[in-house]
């Protein structure tokens, strides 16, 4: 995590400087882009955006369609286009290792999880000439739901595998049973699906474990990693995990940041291994320079410009202090739950903090705004995101309420 911290006067200026490379529909009057030239009695140029750069570039409204790590791109966007390519390298070089990656600005983890299967699924369609069918897509209880959604669109095959109740480890066992029948009824091409962070507990997946098991059964498998969640604290507080491109196995990541990274929404980021986009190109979107290896389409190059502001006002190593912060106050809270009896869930390295259901006042859970596994009366879990927001005094005046009326105590 070596990238420089910049002042904001720097970041103001560079920002400025990449909209001055780009065509402003205002001064250029572009014929023939579709784009959208803001209206303008809503939107009217101000003095004061100079001073404030994420929202000139709302304004300005440049539109980043494509991927811009390779090939042609538009032309009337390059300068923002160059910002993007830096947010691309940070997060694919010094947060997940890649050497040789090409990667954009997704609408966020549902869009790049369902882009990183869909990528592997017409890899192994392509390559081994099967149906959507005979593709399995390996997901866990606690991966995000839009694995789902993706074995949905894409007419894969879902293996589902259970994972602890205490440690929230997925079960080796049936993952490998799980392979077994799968290769029984023919199937023999698999997709990964591997979560940093899960939603609701921010439980890691042992990707080593899982990669010896496919291994063993000798399936033919492509991993992704769901990153949405972690992948802007895990890497900063566990600087060995292994959850990066340097496994040969890991072809595509996803990561948010609209959410650790604290970014406006419209800010996932979608990594992948140099060429793995061939898969999905869309060679028929002949209008589009460079043609189209998104799944979105159109989409506001202001997103890119937030995360490269984000990215770079901290640098690496603030990146590293403001997660262990986080991590530290995490711990605070483990312990001041402990001393009081109630039994939770914690991640090493992770900020969310997962409650028994049965330990905790449901109306308490409900007054300080926690989340529950599942809405209504079968919830067992509640949880606790230690982000900045999240004082110790907050946690302090919640953790009062619960002593008082904890069953347990
Ligand atoms: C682990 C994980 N993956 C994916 C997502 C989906 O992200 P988004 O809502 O940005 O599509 C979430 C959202 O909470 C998540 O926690």
């Amino acid at each position: 995590m070596k990238w420089p911290s910049l002042t904001f006067e720097q970041i103001r200026l560079r920002v400025l400087e990449a909209l001055e490379k780009n065509k402003s529909f205002r001064e250029h009057a572009p014929l023939g882009i579709p784009g959208t030239f803001l209206d303008q009695q809503i939107f009217p140029h101000h003095p004061f955006l100079e001073q404030a750069p994420f929202l000139k570039t709302l304004v300005e409204n440049p539109n980043h369609i494509g991927c811009h790590t390779f090939g042609d791109s538009e032309r009337f966007f390059e300068g923002t286009q160059e910002l993007e390519r830096e947010v691309i390298k940070i997060c694919a070089e010094q947060i997940m290792k890649g050497e040789s990656y090409d990667g954009h600005v997704c609408s966020g983890g549902t869009e790049g999880n369902i882009q990183g299967v869909w990528m592997g699924r017409n890899y192994f369609q392509e390559r081994y000439g099967v149906q959507a069918s005979e593709i399995a897509l390996i997901y866990t209880a606690d991966a995000h739901y839009s694995a789902s959604k993706a074995v949905n669109l894409l007419g894969l095959h879902p293996l589902l595998i259970e994972v602890d109740r205490e440690s929230r480890e997925l079960s080796l066992e049936h993952l490998a049973s799980s392979i077994e029948q799968a290769q029984e009824r023919g199937i023999e091409h698999f997709i990964v699906f591997l979560t940093m962070g899960t939603t609701m507990f921010g439980s890691v997946d042992d990707v080593e474990a899982v990669i010896k098991i496919l291994k063993l059964k000798k399936a033919n498998f492509r991993v992704h990693i769901d990153a949405a969640f972690g992948g802007f604290i895990y890497p900063f507080t566990m600087p060995d995990q292994k959850m990066n491109f340097e496994l040969p196995e890991i072809q595509s990541i996803v990561l948010d940041a609209h959410k650790m990274l604290q970014a406006p929404y419209g800010t996932g980021i979608f990594l992948c291994r140099k060429g793995g986009l061939n898969s999905i190109i869309a060679s028929d979107a002949s209008y589009v320079s460079g043609l189209d290896s998104t799944l979105c389409g159109s989409r506001s190059g202001a997103n890119a410009i937030a995360i490269w502001m984000i990215l770079n006002i901290y640098g690496g190593q603030g990146g590293i202090a403001f997660c262990q912060q986080l991590v530290a106050k995490s711990l605070w809270f483990c312990q001041q739950l402990e001393a009081r009896g109630i039994r939770y869930f914690h991640q090493e390295g992770m900020n969310i903090i997962t409650l028994y259901a049965e330990d905790i006042d449901r109306e308490v859970a409900l007054k300080f705004d926690l989340v529950p596994k599942c809405h209504g009366d079968r919830n067992k879990w509640w949880k606790v995101v230690v982000m900045e927001h999240v004082s110790k005094e907050r946690l302090e005046a919640f953790l009062s309420q619960i002593s008082a009326l904890s069953p347990r105590i």
